[in-house]
């Protein structure tokens, strides 16, 4: 993500951490939902019920989800993924997931790929680190009509990082947004109007100055290969299947294909520091979920939309998620 654009994420962030009732820093944590809930109690009643709208609109329902989970060891945040053959079961705490198998997502939303029902996005535990170097990731996505302005997307970031940030959280990025700085590979970023792929590389340590907040390599796919209508192969209207694969067989590459029936586009990207990326995608990365919008999105949709565009907000559609190891696709 670029810089101007990474603000606006932040601000969505900041609006979500808004949800947090008294002036503290809120860590996201259990501890923390918890001294929410007694602080719950002592507020004033006009604070309490803007509070309840506030915490549904995003991802802090994860808490109660969280008790509920323990209670009855089912939870609607409980999300599959197909890992060579077999359904594992995760969770992506706050999401609105059908069938264990259907994330639908919309403006604002962003959720992490966690072992466990919780919102403490501060321990490594916590989450399900996804190791993808000769790996392949793929899933369906449905975009819905999420056009011009919108950016649905879904990415592996170095978390947690070592303190919450400004927004209360452990999520890193290589943008620093909320202020923690970490190695960050976007699977997707993605509207009806195109699709981009990006490596973002960090120096040891991650910092504003080390990390490559631009990207490379980049891969962007745009009409007439990717968009509205069936004058692009891929229709962006309908349904379509997409895929991610690190490739090490000679050398580290990445090769990307977006498949609708017997339509296919692929591409591969491969530099120096898409290699240097290699030993984080090995040891494992986590697996992020996020939808924000931007009155100006066209370093990605600049080809078919124009500044300013306002994102329809329509909600997308991401499942069947697979990882596949290459050897036994092969
Ligand atoms: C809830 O969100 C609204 C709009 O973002 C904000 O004005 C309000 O202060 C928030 N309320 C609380 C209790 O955080
Ligand atoms: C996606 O892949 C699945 C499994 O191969 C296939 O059944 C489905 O038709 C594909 N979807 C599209 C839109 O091509």
């Amino acid at each position: 993500m670029v810089w101007a654009v990474a603000c606006v994420l932040a601000a969505a962030l900041h609006a979500a951490g808004a949800s947090c009732i008294s002036g503290d820093a809120c860590d996201g944590g259990e501890n923390a939902a918890m001294l929410q809930g007694h602080r719950q109690r002592v507020a004033p009643q006009s604070v309490l019920s803007t509070a309840k709208v506030n915490r549904t609109r995003r991802g802090h329902t994860a808490f109660k989800k969280g008790l509920a989970a323990l209670q009855t060891s089912q939870s609607s945040s409980a999300f599959q993924i197909n890992e060579d053959g077999v359904w594992n079961t995760y969770f992506l705490p706050g999401a609105s997931i059908t069938d264990q198998r259907t994330l639908e997502y919309g403006i604002n939303d962003k959720y992490f790929l966690m072992k466990y029902d919780t919102a403490d996005s501060c321990t490594a535990g916590n989450f399900e680190m996804l190791q993808l170097a000769g790996k392949t990731f793929s899933a369906t996505v449905y975009l819905n009509g999420a056009g011009c302005g919108c950016n649905v997307n879904f990415f592996l970031v170095a978390m947690p990082a070592s303190s919450p940030g400004e927004f209360g959280d452990c999520y890193c990025d290589a943008n620093c947004v909320g202020g923690n700085c970490c190695n960050e590979f976007d699977l997707n970023e993605m509207n009806t109007h195109a699709l981009q792929v990006t490596n973002h590389l960090c120096g040891d340590p991650a910092s504003h100055e080390t990390c490559d907040g631009n990207g490379s390599p980049v891969m962007k796919f745009s009409p007439a290969l990717f968009g509205p209508g069936n004058a692009n192969t891929i229709d962006t209207e309908h349904p379509f299947n997409y895929s991610v694969q690190f490739r090490e067989t000679d050398s580290e590459s990445v090769l990307v294909t977006v498949q609708q029936g017997e339509k296919v586009i692929s591409n591969t990207m491969a530099n120096s520091a898409l290699s240097s990326m290699w030993p984080q995608l090995s040891s494992g990365m986590v697996l992020v979920f996020d939808y924000w919008e931007s009155s100006d999105m066209t370093w990605l949709d600049g080809a078919s939309c124009q500044a300013p565009s306002y994102c329809s907000g329509n909600k997308a559609q991401v499942s069947n998620v697979h990882i596949t190891t290459n050897a036994l696709n092969a």
